[in-house]
């Protein structure tokens, strides 16, 4: 069955979430959730279906990811009863230098985020490959067969896709690759359901036969990949490329109530997730009721301190980030101290949302689960492509800081330890979860919208695991988000306004917006598997 739930749902019918006894995917693209359970139906497993979901997802969201960017993913294995953690973000050029952003004595923050200089080397395809010789049980061009036929034969632009190339339609211009193949040939954008072709990009999926790595970091895409960084100005050698390697990290847990959840280290954010839940763990939230104004009240105190945390985060091969200490008892009780019974200030406002990245989930028939973030980070990432390979750039160095204090694209300030440094990967908000029971898997969530990924899983997570919603009303459920700085709190336009009044008789600045992020669940159980994308985003959750 396939969900496609309305959007800004509220409280959506029950038939909003998909329902499977053998396998599930989650997926925001509801051809990409198909093209995975093609996969686990020809008897894949799902890191073999996750892959190929993320490929497709790729060529039909190529606004938010695609062989061009890279992310992480979180697997457990059901035989062995182990997680694994996979961290294929982008990785800065070894020519990058911290003050490669200023100009005049001024940090230029557009410099990282729209062009050749936001680029940083990918990861998608050492991260697909490493994943699949592990784990996976087909070969590349079998899992990648279904997005190969959807950039060939031409694909349905999603209502959410056809907005946001509307949206960029005045920089999509100014690139031969994007126009070409994202505009119509008067330079207007397509209409929802119009179908777009994305033949070069089907070549290159092709192209990169069953040793993608070896023609993507060392071959014919390298090559082609570096001659357009010499003819653009931009950084990325040859020797960036081959030095490229997927990170297999250790994965964090930690408990909440009779749970234990699962994250990545960072670079990833998963570490201030599970701090969060550990200060929120035995707080009685059932007893104050699911997006009550004193449950929202406690959201945010340990969502500002979350993220006061999240400040030490980076690259843990160059910054020593303490992460036992900060998921310690001790560390855990303090933030509990602070966060409900401390006092906030006060700073500026700003909206950090938008709709790049993709999260998918999926979940087999043997009990294995992957949870897996992929980004080119901003829509449409550095808004350049190499017209040939149909690769889109990322612009994933503007999640270093530019300069300390310098907001990024999602209004992140930038700290010393997040600074950018060749050969370094820059600090993510991107953050996959799995939550075990008694040792068994019941939950896998994850989402997309810079920092409103943090807070956005975490919501998700207390729907399913305090108040007990199911995965397509805890996806459908308004949500709030605080960063610490700006201390304002972003709350959706759905909550209602009751509730938005009494945060602000509380002392809370608000700020409303359309909405927050997007997020998936699934929820397992014994051949009951049920679930969810976001509405915001649109989607699918296919279950067989
Ligand atoms: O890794 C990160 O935190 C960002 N590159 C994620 C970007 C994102 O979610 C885009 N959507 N807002």
């Amino acid at each position: 069955m396939l969900a496609v739930a309305p959007s800004y749902a509220v409280d959506p019918a029950p038939d909003a979430s998909a329902v499977g006894v053998h396998g599930m995917v989650v997926s925001e693209s509801e051809d990409a959730a198909r093209a995975g359970v093609e996969i686990l139906k020809k008897g894949g497993n799902a890191v073999d279906a996750a892959v190929a979901t993320a490929l497709a997802v790729g060529v039909t969201n190529p606004a938010s990811c695609g062989i061009g960017g890279g992310g992480f993913m979180l697997i457990y294995i059901a035989k062995t009863k182990a997680f694994f953690g996979l961290d294929y973000r982008e990785t800065a050029p070894l020519e990058a230098r911290p003050d490669m952003y200023m100009r005049n004595g001024k940090p230029d923050e557009d410099l990282a985020r729209d062009g050749i200089l936001g680029v940083g080397v990918p990861g998608e395809i050492a991260g697909i490959d490493a994943a699949l010789r592990r784990f996976g049980t087909m070969k590349f061009q079998q899992i990648a067969a279904p997005a190969e036929k959807l950039a060939d034969d031409g694909y349905a632009a999603s209502p959410h896709l056809a907005g946001e190339i509307a949206q960029l339609a005045p920089k999509l211009k100014n690139d031969p690759g994007l126009s070409q193949v994202f505009l119509k040939p008067d330079g207007s954008a397509p209409k929802a359901g119009d179908t777009i072709v994305e033949k070069n990009l089907a070549a290159t999926l092709k192209s990169l036969g069953n040793d993608p790595v070896t023609s993507f970091y060392h071959g014919e895409v390298a090559n082609a990949l570096v001659a357009f960084m010499k003819a653009h100005g931009g950084l990325i050698s040859a020797t960036d490329l081959a030095n490229y390697r997927p990170d297999w990290r250790d994965p964090i847990r930690r408990r909440y109530e009779d749970y234990e959840v699962y994250a990545l280290p960072p670079p990833s954010s998963g570490g201030v997730v599970l701090e969060m839940l550990g200060v929120l763990d035995s707080g009685h939230l059932p007893g104050l009721g699911i997006n009550s104004p004193p449950y929202l009240a406690r959201l945010i105190e340990v969502l500002r301190q979350g993220f006061i945390d999240r400040e030490q985060y980076a690259d843990p091969a160059f910054v020593g980030v303490e992460i036992q200490k900060l998921l310690s008892d001790t560390h855990i009780l303090e933030l509990r101290e602070r966060a409900l019974h401390g006092k906030s200030t006060t700073p500026p406002p700003a909206a950090a949302h938008d709709h790049g990245t993709s999260n998918l989930l999926v979940a087999d028939k043997d009990g294995n689960v992957v949870a897996l973030t992929t980004t080119i980070n901003t829509v449409f990432g550095a808004k350049m492509s190499v017209p040939a390979l149909g690769l889109i750039l990322n612009d994933e160095m503007d999640d270093f800081s530019v300069a300390p204090g310098v907001a990024n694209a999602y209004h992140l300030e930038g700290e010393i330890a997040n600074q950018v440094r060749g050969g370094k990967r820059p600090l993510s908000s991107m953050t996959p979860i799995i939550v075990t029971k008694k040792g068994v898997p019941v939950m896998t969530a994850g989402g997309s919208g810079g920092p409103t990924i943090v807070s956005g899983v975490l919501q998700v997570a207390l729907n399913i695991l305090a108040f007990h919603l199911d995965a397509a009303s805890a996806v459908a459920e308004p949500r709030i988000h605080e960063q610490a700085a700006p201390d304002v709190v972003i709350v959706e336009a759905s909550m209602p306004a009751a509730t938005r009044s009494a945060l602000e008789q509380m002392g809370y600045k608000l700020k409303v917006v359309p909405e927050l992020g997007a997020v998936g669940a699934i929820t397992i159980a014994p051949a009951n598997l049920r679930g969810a994308f976001d509405p915001r985003k649109g989607g699918g959750a296919i279950g067989y």
